[in-house]
């Protein structure tokens, strides 16, 4: 961490850590204000909620949506939903790993493109859908993902993780 990284988990964890079931609420408060929970703010929480840092560890891993590496440039998710995969999600989610080599919940090596599923966006009338850097796209085709994907893809230039 860096100092200034430091700063922000120690402030978090002293206005919250005697809070009744406060890990969770942290573990959001760092990643929201750092975009992920680094490694070696593991111990710190672990000591201010008098707990090891496996169980840390345990809570981070259970819950996908927690990052422990600097988020990648760009977020594609892709709705894996009933109404989304009877439209061909499925199809569209074994494209994006052709292309990218990275399933879902990967991030290339050069941590410009994350994939991560998401369960319904309030588009089903307009399945499939996905969200790209937060913009909702609808009536997702190959070509369309393509479309999305090939721009975000020349930037990589380490390959697939
Ligand atoms: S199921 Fe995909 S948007 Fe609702």
């Amino acid at each position: 961490m860096t100092p200034d990284q430091h700063a922000v988990v120690a402030r978090i964890l002293s206005a919250r850590q005697q809070e009744p079931g406060a890990l969770l609420p942290i573990l959001h408060d760092i990643q929201d204000q750092l975009g992920y929970i680094p490694e070696t703010a593991i111990a710190d929480i672990a000591f201010a909620m008098n707990r090891s840092k496996a169980e840390i560890h345990g809570v981070i891993s259970f819950y996908h949506d927690f990052k422990m590496s600097p988020p990648a440039a760009h977020e594609l998710r892709l709705c894996r939903a009933e109404a989304c995969q009877s439209m061909g999600s499925d199809a569209l989610a074994a494209h994006v790993h052709a292309c990218t080599g990275i399933d879902e919940h990967g991030q290339t090596a050069d941590g410009q493109l994350a994939v991560r599923p998401v369960y319904c966006l309030g588009a089903c009338a307009t399945s499939p859908a996905m969200l790209v850097d937060g913009q909702l796209h609808a009536r997702v085709t190959k070509e369309a993902l393509d479309a999305v994907l090939q721009p975000i893809l020349n930037k990589t230039t380490g390959g697939a993780a």
